[in-house]
């Protein structure tokens, strides 16, 4: 179902005592109040039990960045999707550019780890977006198109419902150089309309779509306010609470 979602990624930030009073503070800012978006915080995977229990999980969702490729076994220093629904998190950062391009993330391997966050009752957070160099030869539509088609596009439609896609352009990542409101907009409503061409119009219009990308205070809400982005996906802004609570107010 759509829904406005602000999500944060945390990336590799905080130790165990610094993203508990992360996760606490931000509980303590949104008590009392009623978002008009889902939020959702994605922290490193230490952090995931012990902010699940110290926050109101139905007013905050929690996030793994990562989940495995393997259902168990002998894969040392990894994390099953079992394990991350067992710490009381209900969704999975999967296909982050970062993941792709430092660990070796194909479209094989992330085939897999969808398919297992879907058989553990994870939600994915889904990522896709093009390098600067693409966008500058006009390809990322077609760059896009590819990456949804060779991954969550072989999904079954009930499966697909269950996907959350965010809309990363690598080049926006961290840099300061938020995409313009025109290309964010004209982005997402290309993949809507691609995911219509596959799963139909009702499923396109149902799913939530993201951006991500120097997402911050002064531009969320012209972003948010247009009609095919459903919210944003948040690095460095989600890593203190008043610059995140400012993007979940642009709502
Ligand atoms: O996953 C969100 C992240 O890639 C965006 O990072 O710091 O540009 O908001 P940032």
């Amino acid at each position: 179902m759509r829904k406005n979602i602000v999500a944060g990624n945390w990336k590799m930030n905080k130790t165990l005592q610094e993203g508990l009073a992360l996760a606490t503070e931000l509980n303590k800012a949104l008590a009392g109040s009623t978002p008009n978006c889902d939020v959702v915080i994605g922290t490193p995977a230490i952090h995931l039990a012990s902010v699940a229990a110290a926050i109101d999980t139905t007013k905050i969702g929690v996030a793994a960045q990562n989940c495995a490729n393997k259902e168990s076994g002998a894969y040392t220093g990894e994390i099953s999707a079992a394990m991350v629904k067992s710490t009381g998190a209900n969704y999975v950062i999967l296909g982050h550019s970062e993941r792709r391009e430092y660990y070796g993330e194909t479209s094989a391997i992330l085939n897999d780890k969808v398919a297992l966050a879907l058989a553990n009752g994870l939600t994915p957070i889904y990522c896709c977006g093009e390098a600067l160099e693409v966008r500058n030869a006009n390809g990322q539509n077609a760059y896009v198109k590819n990456q949804l088609e060779e991954t969550i596009f072989n999904l079954s439609a009930d499966d697909f419902k269950k996907i959350v896609i965010a809309y990363e352009p690598i080049w926006a990542i961290g840099t300061g150089v938020t995409a313009s409101t025109e290309q964010a907009q004209d982005m997402l409503a290309f993949i809507r309309t691609i995911i219509a061409e596959k799963y139909g119009k009702e499923i396109a219009e149902n799913t939530s779509i993201l951006y991500g990308g120097s997402c911050n205070a002064k531009n969320a809400g012209e972003l948010f306010a247009q009609p095919d982005i459903d919210g944003g996906l948040i690095g460095g802004a989600s890593l203190k609470v008043e610059d995140f609570k400012a993007i979940i107010d642009a709502f």
